[in-house]
């Protein structure tokens, strides 16, 4: 595919994976821009997570009088919507097998030189829409898209030592990170040096992408005000891809993925026969 917004994209340098330093505010005067509506049942604490593959893992440990059954089930036909979060983790060597290098198609303008890799599902609603945001007058770049296990460890290892115990509530722990997907990626804006900052939802690139990376099938997976049922604070810059269908359905109904998923979750497996 052509190099976009050059005519030869540059080899990225060999850099560690982005762990950008956090310049974070815990004060806004913008008003909130999200209402949660849904309302969700909420899983049994302590209730394990079977899957159909090695890549995910149960996080909760299983109580002792409830039987060890794989359940298929729970495992989504479309990978797209695997739900990651602090109580449905991946496994350490989970990693997608599409992943691609953004230098090949992003000049350094959006990549900052970093050796970013998404998910190839991914590149052309991606493309689209730095296009029509570059066209459109902004400059959007991304900070970050897969990070590995290891490299979340790096990430949630430096966040921890920012922020101490409230790295909590802003980077996820190896294992429960989207960015583990290859399907997330972390946008900047040059008004914030390309820094993660809240105030990147006052900044051009921030409003067009609350308003418009749905029609891209992007999803903002933590808004304003949604912390107890993401489990992260407002992070205006972090968009997961899920398709136009469902990112539409979505920001229409004001609803977090995160809502959707738990929501979508079918039941556990309760015996062998059950299994698929
Ligand atoms: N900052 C988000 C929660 C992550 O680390 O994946
Ligand atoms: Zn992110």
């Amino acid at each position: 595919m052509a190099c976009v917004l050059t005519t030869a994209c540059a080899t990225a340098p060999e850099i560690e994976v982005d762990v950008a330093t956090p310049v974070l505010e815990t004060a806004t005067t913008v008003p909130p821009t999200w209402t949660p509506t849904a309302t969700v049942t909420p899983l049994p604490t302590n209730t394990p997570f079977y899957t159909a593959t090695a890549t995910l893992i149960a996080v909760a440990a299983a109580p002792t009088e409830t039987p060890v059954v794989v359940c298929n089930r729970r495992f989504p036909e479309n990978d797209l919507l695997i739900l990651v979060n602090r109580d449905f983790h991946l496994s350490a060597d989970y990693e997608p097998t599409d992943l691609v290098l953004l230098a090949n198609y992003f000049n350094p303008r959006v990549t900052l030189n970093y050796q970013t890799r998404v998910r190839e599902d991914l590149m052309p609603p991606l493309i689209e829409m730095i296009e029509t945001m570059y066209n459109a007058g902004l400059q959007p770049s991304i900070i970050s898209g897969y990070r590995s296990y290891q490299q979340q460890q790096i990430a949630w290892d430096k966040w921890k030592n920012w922020y101490g115990e409230r790295a909590e509530n802003l980077s996820a722990r190896p294992g429960t990170s989207e960015h583990q997907l290859g399907s997330t990626v972390d946008f900047g804006s040059p008004t914030l040096q390309h820094t993660f900052h809240t105030s990147f939802e006052n900044t051009g690139e921030g409003v067009w992408l609350l308003e418009n990376a749905h029609l891209y099938g992007f999803t903002l997976s933590y808004p304003r005000d949604a912390q107890e049922i993401t489990g992260y604070e407002y992070e205006p810059w972090h968009y997961r891809y899920v398709g136009v269908a469902l990112a539409t359905e979505l920001y229409e109904a004001q609803l977090t993925l995160t809502e959707y998923q738990l929501a979508q979750l079918p039941s556990l497996c309760l015996n062998q026969s059950e299994q698929q």
